[in-house]
């Protein structure tokens, strides 16, 4: 399996994200125990552009658990490329966009599997 530029091998695994789950260290836990990519948990695009603090915390990723995905939610364009300019400044080796969180909170507001309800 590749995507983009890297190979993975034949049955990669992978670590789910997981909100307030998937901190550094269980991520790093999980690379140690054979885990082939990780993932952070989904980071709030809206709260990053406002530079909230605990959120821009959960951009921080280490070069011992590469590769690692950055993921990122949101509900509109503009502040969703916003937050994508601020996750590349990370360097995560992938940005990955939720578009499955089928969580009240987070759907109804027309956040991850929320957006799919309207595709223009
Ligand atoms: C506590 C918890 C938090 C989760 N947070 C996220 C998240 O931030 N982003 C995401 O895409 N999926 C999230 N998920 C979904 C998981 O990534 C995964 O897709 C789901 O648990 C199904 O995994 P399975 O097919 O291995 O059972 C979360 C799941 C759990 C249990």
């Amino acid at each position: 399996m590749k995507i983009a530029n890297i190979e993975f091998g034949k049955y990669p695994i992978f670590l789910a994200p997981m909100e307030d789950v998937t901190d550094a260290a269980f991520r790093l836990l999980c690379k140690r125990f054979g885990v082939d990519m990780v993932y952070t948990e989904f980071v709030s695009s809206d709260a990053l552009i406002r530079d909230i603090n605990s959120t821009v915390r959960k951009l921080q990723v280490y070069d011992k658990e590469r590769p690692v995905a950055i993921q990122i939610y949101g509900n509109e364009v503009e502040p969703m490329v916003e937050a994508a300019k601020r996750v590349e400044l990370a360097k995560p080796d992938i940005l990955d966009i939720n578009f499955g969180c089928p969580v009240k909170k987070v759907a109804r507001k027309g956040c991850g599997a929320g957006m799919l309800q309207n595709i223009p």
